[in-house]
């Protein structure tokens, strides 16, 4: 079946995987990437695909609304999936105001151009999907808990059939009450209470997900695993924040991609699905799998490079822990994470190692080049 489908901040980390996959997929269906190439924006993430047929780049910022408008229409968009954002805690506490602007106002923006759109055809909202992709992030922090006589992580099955490796007894559940912390995480929570608004007011085909942290190739090198892969090569300082004790549960980002596919084809109108890997890991466990392993690949002495931890004052407000159930979309849809997260470490830790280039743009700034010599 035909479809013209907008993924918005499709030359993010995330979206260039869900662009690939749909792209590379569906051969009867447009892709439309709609992304403002801000900082995080990087063409050179979509080199292999950007001149298939079924794909195309609009250069545009969410926040635009006649822009969007405009757009939906040209296109006669029957579906989308909505990724943009600015995704980086550290930012988000120097400047909210950008944070409320993308991804509070710019998902405001595409709700009322679709609703405007879709609402002028015969058939409506009959065919149609919105697809926002929030964070665990809006669920707040969970406490680390130890049941008596068990030392951390354990193993633990909790409401799935899956057993999982734990830092607490809780989970972060679809009906979780929302509790977020950072201004990143407000922002996001907002921004899907405007999604759900849209469903419970007009009528609006909307589905929410709330994925945990996401880890893999073309991810920006100001988050933790790509940043400190490149510092270790470059033998730099590795920042810890606080003690190194925070945990964070984490899924390859292609599994959260292959998600995304999923339920936008088979997921439930209005319903909220929560993606996660059942992995939890200390930061500082991470970082010292993320040491021994560049350094095999290097051909280092393992673990010759744990000297470069160095901790530093933690981040303001750092949220404790999170653990994603995603008992729901395993039963439901049938969806698994196919990684273990050891595979996963070791083809992520080869990518960034195979692509200096990559990281040497991105930190350079000369990935916008790529946008002028392509589009001009
Ligand atoms: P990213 O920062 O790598 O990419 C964001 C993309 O959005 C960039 O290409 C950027 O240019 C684009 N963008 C930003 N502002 C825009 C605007 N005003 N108009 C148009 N485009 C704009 O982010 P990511 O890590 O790929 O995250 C993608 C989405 O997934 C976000 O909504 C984030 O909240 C969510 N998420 C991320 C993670 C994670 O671990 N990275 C986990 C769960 C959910
Ligand atoms: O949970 C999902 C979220 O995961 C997404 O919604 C966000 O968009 C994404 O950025 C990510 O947020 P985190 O804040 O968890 O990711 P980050 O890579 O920034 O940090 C991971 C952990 O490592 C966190 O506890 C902070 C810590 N950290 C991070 C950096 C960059 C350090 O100790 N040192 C660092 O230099």
């Amino acid at each position: 079946m035909q479809r013209n489908i907008i993924i918005t901040g499709g030359a993010g980390f995330i979206g260039s995987h869900v662009v690939r996959l749909f792209v590379n997929k569906y051969a009867d269906y447009n892709i439309i990437n709609v992304d403002k190439l801000t900082y995080a924006g990087n063409l050179e993430n979509l080199t292999d695909i950007e001149d298939m047929p079924n794909y195309k780049f609009v250069r545009a910022d969410i926040c635009d609304f006649d822009a969007m408008l405009h757009l939906m229409q040209d296109e006669k968009v029957d579906g989308i999936i909505h990724l943009a954002a600015e995704s980086h805690v550290d930012r988000s506490i120097k400047d909210p105001f950008t944070f409320a602007r993308t991804n509070v106002l710019g998902t405001l923006s595409l709700l009322q151009a679709a609703k405007l759109y879709w609402e002028s055809l015969t058939e409506k909202y009959e065919g149609k999907r919105f697809y926002h992709i929030s964070t665990d992030e809006v669920y707040g922090a969970l406490q680390m808990t130890n049941p008596e006589g068990i030392e951390p992580p354990f193993t633990t099955t909790a409401s799935s059939s899956q057993h999982h490796l734990a830092y607490g007894t809780d989970f972060f559940y679809e009906d979780t009450k929302y509790m977020p912390h950072s201004p990143y995480s407000a922002s996001k929570a907002s921004s899907d209470h405007f999604v759900r608004a849209f469903h419970d007011t007009y009528g609006m085909p909307t589905i929410v997900t709330n994925c945990s942290n996401n880890y893999g190739p073309y991810q920006s090198p100001e988050k933790l695993i790509p940043l400190f892969i490149n510092n270790i090569r470059h033998r730099k300082p590795l920042p810890v924040y606080g003690k190194g004790e925070n945990v964070r549960d984490w899924l390859y980002v292609e599994d959260h991609a292959r998600a995304i596919d999923i339920i936008f084809h088979k997921g439930t109108i209005a319903e909220t699905y929560n993606i996660g890997g059942f992995n939890e890991w200390k930061n500082i466990d991470i970082i010292q799998v993320v040491i021994n392993t560049v350094d095999r690949i290097l051909g280092r002495k393992e673990g010759e490079d744990l000297n470069l931890i160095t901790y530093v004052t933690d981040r303001l407000g750092h949220d404790a822990r999170y653990a994603i159930d995603s008992t729901k979309l395993q039963k439901e849809l049938g969806w698994e994470p196919s990684l273990q997260f050891e595979e996963g470490i070791e083809k992520t830790v080869r990518w960034y190692l195979d692509h200096q280039e990559w990281l040497d743009n991105v930190t350079s700034g000369d990935y916008l080049k790529y946008y002028e010599k392509m589009y001009g």
